[in-house]
């Protein structure tokens, strides 16, 4: 509940700042969507304090539907999944316009690989990666032709509950999420909380 109050409280100050600064600059109507650093961090670096993870570097067709699956209900939706929720709503009045003013926006910021913040077994999380490398690519890539996205560079506390939440079925259930119901599948490879971080930990070794 706390951590809900935060993100409106950061969202409705997102809002009041960006009324500010269109005053000043007079932007454009359609950059009125891009409010997400407020939460995503000022250089979209990604910010745990409200669990939002980075979005410098994303690769535009896997932040393209990610935000077309918010906006239609198809992630973010379950009753448990309070963080997928507040972004939902943040997505829920894109227009195709604006998600592909995002795209091009985010598209040109810097790549920043996340700060590392967890520590497990690297040998075995080698091990476990090796059924991931093939649709997340060997050096955790991405792999647009299989839509499974880059994981290298990504904040790794985002990486442990996004695993979490495929294995709780919170993430990939949607009857219309083909590439979560995949996902969803690989997850149940990791057995424990143990195993999940020793991947991510291993993934964390190929940052660039
Ligand atoms: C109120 C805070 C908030 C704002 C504002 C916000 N987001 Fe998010 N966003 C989040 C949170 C929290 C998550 C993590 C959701 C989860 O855990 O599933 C997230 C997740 C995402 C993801 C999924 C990333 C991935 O790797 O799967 C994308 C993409 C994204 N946001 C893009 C945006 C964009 C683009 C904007 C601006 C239009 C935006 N967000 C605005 C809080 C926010
Ligand atoms: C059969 C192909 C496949 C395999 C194997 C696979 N994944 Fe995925 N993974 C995907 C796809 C597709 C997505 C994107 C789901 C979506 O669009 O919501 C994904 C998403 C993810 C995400 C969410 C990333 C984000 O930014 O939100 C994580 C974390 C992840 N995979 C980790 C793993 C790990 C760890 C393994 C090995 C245990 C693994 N994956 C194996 C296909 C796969």
């Amino acid at each position: 509940m706390k951590r809900f109050i935060t993100l409106a409280a950061l969202f409705f100050s997102a809002h009041f700042t960006f009324v500010v600064n269109a005053a000043d600059v007079g932007s454009p109507a359609d950059m009125s969507d891009r409010y997400c650093t407020t939460c995503h961090g000022a250089k979209g670096e990604g910010n745990i304090a409200v669990q939002a993870p980075r979005l410098a570097g994303m690769e535009g067709w896997y932040l393209q539907r990610q935000l077309e699956n918010f906006r239609e209900g198809i992630r973010g939706t379950h009753t448990d999944d309070l963080q997928g929720i507040a972004m939902q709503s943040m997505a829920a009045k894109l227009t195709d316009a604006s998600i592909a003013d995002i795209v091009s926006w985010v598209g040109a910021w810097e790549f920043v690989a996340a700060d590392v913040t967890i520590e497990g077994n690297v040998n075995r999380g080698r091990s476990a990666y090796q059924i991931c490398a093939s649709c997340h690519g060997t050096n955790a890539e991405g792999n647009e032709a299989l839509g499974a996205p880059a994981l290298a560079g990504q904040n790794d506390w985002y990486l442990l509950t996004q695993i979490n939440n495929f294995r709780a079925g919170i993430r990939g259930t949607h009857p219309d999420d083909s590439f979560g119901a995949q996902m969803l599948a690989m997850s149940a490879t990791l057995r424990d909380d143990q195993a999940i971080t020793n991947v991510v930990s291993y993934i964390n070794t190929l940052q660039k």
